[in-house]
Parts: C-alpha cells; sequence; structure tokens
C-alpha cells in the first residue's frame, strides 16, 4: 500500500468518528428490527406468561378482540409504542390457529420411512448378498421359516432391531414371487 495504514486513519479520522457516533446512536436505539410481527411477539408478549395464552386466541380473535387484549397487555406492563402494537395487532389478527411461532409446533415425526419392511429388507439385507437370494426364497417358505431365516441372518451380523425383526418377516412373507425390488 502507498499510503501509511496511520496516514489513512489520521484523514480518515473526522468521518470514523462521526460513523462511529452514529453507529453508537443506532446501537443506543431500541432494536428496531423487532417491529415486525414475530420479532415483537418474542420481545413483548412471551416474557411474563410465554405464547400459550395468545396461542390459545389464534382465530378466535377478530382485530379488534386483538387490539383490546394487546391494550389490556400494555396497561398489565407489556412494553409497546403505538406503531409496535398496530404491527402486532395486525399480524396477531391475520394468523391462523395454531400457527408458528405463536403456537408451539409438535416435533418432527420420525421418519417412518426407516420402518417399513421393504426399505428394512433394502438396506439391512443387502450388506452381505445381494437380494437375488432372498427373491429365490419368496413364496417357497412359511412365515416361521423366513423368520427363523432372519433370526440366523441376525445371528450372522445383520444389523436388525428387534422389534423391526417382524416387519421384516411380514413383508417378505407376503411379497408375490418375482417381486420387485427384492427381485431384480
Ligand atoms: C407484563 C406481563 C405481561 C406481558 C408482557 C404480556 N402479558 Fe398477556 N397476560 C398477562 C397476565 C397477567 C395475564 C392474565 C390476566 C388477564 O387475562 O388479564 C395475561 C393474559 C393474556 C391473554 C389471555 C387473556 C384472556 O382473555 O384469556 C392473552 C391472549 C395474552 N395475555 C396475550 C398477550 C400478548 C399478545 C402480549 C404481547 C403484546 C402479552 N400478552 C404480553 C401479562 C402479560
Ligand atoms: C452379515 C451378513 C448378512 C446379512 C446382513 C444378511 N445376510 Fe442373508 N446370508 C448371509 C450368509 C453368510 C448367507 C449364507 C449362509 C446361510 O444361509 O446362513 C446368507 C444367506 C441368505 C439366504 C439364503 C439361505 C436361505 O435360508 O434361503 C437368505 C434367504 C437370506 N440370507 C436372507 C437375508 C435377509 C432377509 C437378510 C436381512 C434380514 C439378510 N439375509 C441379511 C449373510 C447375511
Amino acid at each position: 500500500m502507498a499510503i501509511s495504514r496511520e496516514g489513512c486513519i489520521r484523514r480518515a479520522g473526522g468521518v470514523l468518528v462521526a460513523a462511529l457516533a452514529l453507529a453508537l446512536a443506532i446501537a443506543a436505539a431500541p432494536a428496531r428490527a423487532a417491529q415486525d410481527g414475530p420479532g415483537l411477539f418474542q420481545a413483548r408478549c412471551i416474557a411474563c406468561h410465554g405464547p400459550e395464552p395468545a396461542c390459545a386466541k389464534l382465530g378466535r380473535l377478530d382485530r379488534g378482540g386483538w387490539d383490546w387484549t394487546v391494550n389490556e397487555m400494555h396497561r398489565g406492563g407489556a412494553r409497546l409504542d403505538v406503531d409496535e402494537k398496530r404491527a402486532l395487532v395486525d399480524w396477531l389478527a391475520a394468523l391462523a390457529p395454531g400457527s408458528p411461532p405463536v403456537c408451539p409446533q409438535p416435533e418432527a415425526a420420525p421418519p417412518v420411512q426407516a420402518r417399513d419392511g421393504q426399505t428394512l429388507v433394502m438396506t439391512r439385507c443387502t450388506g452381505c448378498h445381494d437380494t437375488v437370494r432372498i427373491c429365490r426364497g419368496l413364496r417357497a417358505r412359511g412365515k416361521d421359516a423366513w423368520d427363523t431365516t432372519v433370526t440366523r441372518m441376525m445371528l450372522r451380523g445383520a444389523q436388525v432391531d428387534p422389534q423391526d425383526k417382524a416387519l421384516i418377516v411380514d413383508y417378505l412373507f407376503t411379497l408375490p414371487a418375482g417381486a420387485k425390488p427384492v427381485c431384480p
């Protein structure tokens, strides 16, 4: 660099101080980012009682009802200016019952995919031999025989949870001869 770092800072000094002052002023101002409904709700509505009371009212209060409720909360101590109140009321009044983030969402269901017989066979039974071997047995043996075979495979090292074993046995027992994807 042709200009030294110090020279640069000295000349830019005035600008820097002004910029710093502005930055400080912005930092000192209440967070305007919270102006949107979700941000306001998180910042102003859950400190005293969590989101549950509001969740219970979603879709059951009209705009007037929310206006009344939010005013009550404001009187009770919720920090809100006029603009924030309006933004919050508009947002709450438009939300459908059960909507996030006002209402907690149920945990994502565990993937059921991995627990059906076909997926189990195609993932747990293909590590040592291909499924042609399994295909040959389709319809040629009863349920007990499949149970015995799968037990033997588990003893040989097949990674099958005990509670998944019945899914595999039922799947193989009911699968018609020649059926894909077990048969090529
Ligand atoms: C300073 C504490 C406080 C804050 C902040 C607060 N609330 Fe409340 N809220 C209460 C109390 C206390 C009650 C129970 C008494 C009542 O129903 O008036 C309540 C009750 C409620 C109810 C149930 C009222 C009913 O009729 O069943 C709703 C809905 C609600 N609050 C929504 C909100 C919303 C939306 C906000 C954000 C604007 C908020 N609250 C912020 C204290 C607070
Ligand atoms: C850890 C390796 C391994 C895994 C995983 C495995 N197998 Fe096997 N499988 C073998 C071996 C070794 C043989 C040959 C010896 C035997 O039959 O016991 C075999 C043979 C077979 C046979 C032919 C023998 C017979 O009884 O008809 C079938 C059918 C079979 N396996 C089905 C399965 C099924 C269903 C699964 C998934 C639950 C599975 N295998 C997973 C190792 C494995």
